[in-house]
């Protein structure tokens, strides 16, 4: 882990835009089509010669992940299919040279800055068309009869300087970069590989002099985990998975990123069926913040270069909650110790305002009990319209006795309560705001 780096802003801002736009997105069917299919370049470059983004609004992509309430963003420079979107000095096959003539990465960055947004690049590590690129047990060729008379001509140590000079190309000509997210490593010996397996790791990519390389160019960024460097990274990033709870290394809270998708795959597919609801996704990135994580939610935008109906859709969504809800979100991390998160919700505290935010996923009648923090309360409201919530102590039900002339009430047992009004307020995840005393 770097220490040295300030995470500051990462941990405030929360939420992040992944963009995964490439020539895969033109088959719409998968990022890993080239793997998954086994297509040689040949066939491959149908889709190079068909790139044609005539859609591209890079003005409209920022103001609408700005609309969402993300604050940065990170876009693939390169997939695994080694496509570049900006004009590498080290490649033709690069956006220049499609019909979409230029610079796609430059006019990116122009459009998130202008908008206030911090700028990631990811990087694909693995690069199936570079001819210097070892075949291994990824690579579209794998099942190639002459694969091992194929990799005699191709020379890693001529990939990796290339790698390098890509990274060193990126981080120079673009201004300040604030994170850069490679991808990925897949060594050989990792426990519970198949047999045979053929991977590719910290070697390979030469991890230690390429960290130091992107440390000299931009000191201040903010690098994953994924160059198989147990001991220096930045960030955590746990990929299209529910985590449990805050990720401590040797006890500690460490900085991380969950990273989803809306449908399943990161590159426009346009017959996936598996899309995650507007609420689904909110009570996500509540989830990922109450444990203290950061959510980077990915859009594959479509070949001509627009974002699809069905994230539109979405992000409009989003931004009607976080316009209303963004103080449970920004600043905010786990609760303290002994605040109990109530029955179906999700709590957030905001150590600057002394605030606890209670996200609640499933609406009660009437009232919402609570322990924990029930000397703490000064004052509450609901933060979609700011009305006050009432604070009682009353009877806690599992004490109650039913009698013949009604209910018995034990006097001894009283319980917390929020009281609610019996209307679920119309957004999608209701939140209650509380102002706790010092
Ligand atoms: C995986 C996949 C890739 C995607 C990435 C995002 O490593 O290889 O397609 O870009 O995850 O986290």
């Amino acid at each position: 882990m770097n220490n040295n780096v300030d995470k500051a802003w990462f941990v405030n801002d929360r939420f992040g835009m992944f963009i995964h736009w490439g020539l895969y997105s033109l088959p719409a069917r998968h990022e890993w089509v080239k793997n998954r299919e086994e297509i040689p370049d040949e066939k491959y470059d149908i889709y190079f010669r068909h790139f044609d983004p005539d859609l591209f609004d890079p003005e409209l992509w920022a103001k609408t992940a700005k609309q969402a309430g993300m604050r940065y963003a990170v876009i693939t420079t390169k997939h695994h299919e080694g496509f570049c979107l900006w004009d590498s000095q080290y490649t033709d096959y690069k956006a220049t040279n499609t019909p979409a003539k230029r610079d796609l990465i430059r006019e990116f960055v122009d459009a998130f800055r202008a908008q206030g947004l911090k700028i990631g690049f990811y990087y694909s590590l693995l690069d199936w068309h570079h001819p210097d690129f070892t075949i291994d047990s990824y690579h579209p060729l794998r099942n190639h009869p002459e694969r091992e008379k194929l990799n005699k001509t191709r020379d890693m140590k001529k990939y990796t300087e290339y790698l390098h000079n890509q990274i060193r190309e990126l981080l120079t000509n673009y201004g300040r970069i604030d994170i850069i997210w490679c991808d990925f490593s897949y060594p050989t010996e990792y426990p519970g590989r198949p047999d045979g397996f053929i991977g590719k790791g910290r070697q390979d990519w030469q991890s230690e002099k390429l960290i130091k390389l992107i440390r000299s160019l931009q000191p201040h960024i903010l690098i994953n985990n994924r160059l198989d460097m147990p001991d220096d990274w930045d960030f955590l990033t746990p990929e299209q998975i529910d985590v449990p709870n805050d990720i401590t290394v040797d006890g500690k809270s460490v900085v991380w990123e969950a990273c989803h998708t809306f449908s399943g795959s990161w590159g426009y597919h346009r017959d996936e069926s598996s899309w995650k609801s507007s609420c689904m996704i909110i009570r996500m990135l509540i989830d990922i913040v109450s444990k203290n994580g950061n959510l980077l939610l990915n859009v594959g935008p479509t070949a001509r270069g627009e974002f699809d109906f069905r994230v539109m859709e979405r992000m409009k969504d989003i931004g009607d909650w976080m316009k209303k809800h963004s103080r449970s979100i920004y600043g905010c991390k786990k609760a303290p110790d002994g605040f109990e998160s109530p029955e179906n919700c999700r709590i957030t505290f905001n150590p600057e305002t002394n605030r606890l935010y209670i996200h609640i996923f499933a609406w009660p009648f009437r009232f919402l009990r609570f322990q924990g923090f029930e000397d703490r309360v000064e004052y509450a409201q609901l933060l979609n319209d700011g009305s006050e919530i009432p604070v009682i102590k009353i009877n806690n039900p599992s004490r109650l006795k039913m009698t013949g002339t009604g209910i018995k009430e034990d006097e001894t047992k009283k319980i917390n309560c929020f009281i609610l009004p019996v209307q679920k307020p119309d957004v999608s995840v209701p939140v209650i705001e509380v102002f706790l005393k010092k």
